[in-house]
């Protein structure tokens, strides 16, 4: 009876310490499945953030060979204003040193006063001086201009820190308007109607880069003589930004895909099918939504929700 009961003990332990190394065994297995998953799911943000950086710095691409040229125009006319203002400085300059030696010799009154009246005709003074105030001007319109253009870039590549921020949605939405402008304006006409709107916390990158892709995903589907309407307005609670063009429109068969990673139905080289897929996360981000509405032929209206949080 004791022999028994000890061998049904043994036969316990022995079966108990097996059960205890096979937990053990399983816990390491599932610990080990879980550490791969995690380095897996690590890989998978990196990755997920290489494609999201590589679809803005390829559309930056496309986007700096229209800057340049636009950049070209007015640094051109800058530079001739500058070389007509240094020629007309010389003539000045000659006829100021004319007269001023004149004066020091001790020329007479009237002397001065004919060489003064000559000076000016021969200089044509006047016209220079005219032109002067114009180039002056012309120039500075165009100093502005290169400098909106850089400060438009510098918003198309502005990166987002972790917090957020006060976001002015128009100023957001008119820089990547403005950074599209060449490549819309030679076959579009662009009308935008910024309303009234408060700030909201956001991501002032993130949001001007979904703007620049529904401008430019409006203007790829419009041909000559496009359409392409911008809006943005405060409907409740919801800040809403809409884009309608009158380009191809989409199909209900791609309707339902134009979410998807990679889904294009552009040729290779004009599309990488990221735009919208990068534009949804960063519209949830902000805990807001993108509509689509669209007829075949007619064209498309993009409208983004933003939430507002009022105080
Ligand atoms: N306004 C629009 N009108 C017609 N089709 C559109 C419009 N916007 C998007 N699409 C369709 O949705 C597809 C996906 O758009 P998405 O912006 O994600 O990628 P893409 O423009 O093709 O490429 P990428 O933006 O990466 O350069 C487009 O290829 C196009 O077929
Ligand atoms: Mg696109």
């Amino acid at each position: 009876m004791n022999d028994d009961y000890k061998e049904a003990y043994l036969r316990e332990k022995t079966l108990r310490k097996q059960a205890e190394q096979m937990l053990e065994d399983k816990s390491r297995e599932l610990y080990d499945s879980f550490r791969k998953l995690q380095e897996a799911h690590d890989s998978m943000q990196e990755n997920q953030q290489a494609l999201v950086h590589n679809e803005k710095m390829a559309s930056l691409g496309v986007l700096s060979a229209g800057v340049a040229h636009e950049i070209n125009n007015p640094i051109g006319f800058i530079y001739s204003n500058f070389c007509t203002m240094a020629e007309g400085m010389t003539d000045i300059q000659t006829f100021v040193l004319t007269m001023d030696q004149l004066i020091t010799s001790g020329a007479d009154g009237e002397t001065i006063f004919k060489a003064w009246r000559e000076g000016l005709t021969r200089h044509d003074v006047e016209y220079l001086l005219a032109d002067f105030e114009s180039l002056t001007s012309e120039t500075i319109e165009g100093l502005d201009r290169v400098k909106q253009i850089v400060s438009d870039l510098k918003s198309f590549t502005r990166e987002d820190q972790g917090e957020l921020d006060l976001v002015d949605v128009n100023e957001c939405l008119r820089g990547a308007i403005n950074i599209l402008s060449n490549q819309t304006k030679y076959h579009a006409t662009v009308d935008v109607d910024y309303g009234e709107i408060p700030k909201i916390k956001g991501y002032f990158g993130k949001l001007n880069q979904v703007f620049t892709n529904m401008i430019a995903n409006a203007n790829q589907a419009v041909d000559e003589n496009g359409h392409i309407q911008i809006s943005s307005c405060e409907v409740g609670d919801w800040l809403e930004i809409a884009f309608t063009d009158n380009g191809h429109g989409i199909s209900e068969e791609n309707l339902k895909l134009l979410f998807t990673p990679f889904f294009t139905t552009k040729p290779v080289g004009q599309g990488t099918g990221l735009g919208l897929s990068i534009s949804h996360g960063f519209v949830e981000e902000h805990h807001g939504e993108i509509r689509v509405e669209s007829e075949v032929g007619k064209g498309t209206t993009f409208k983004i929700l933003l939430p507002v949080v009022h105080g």
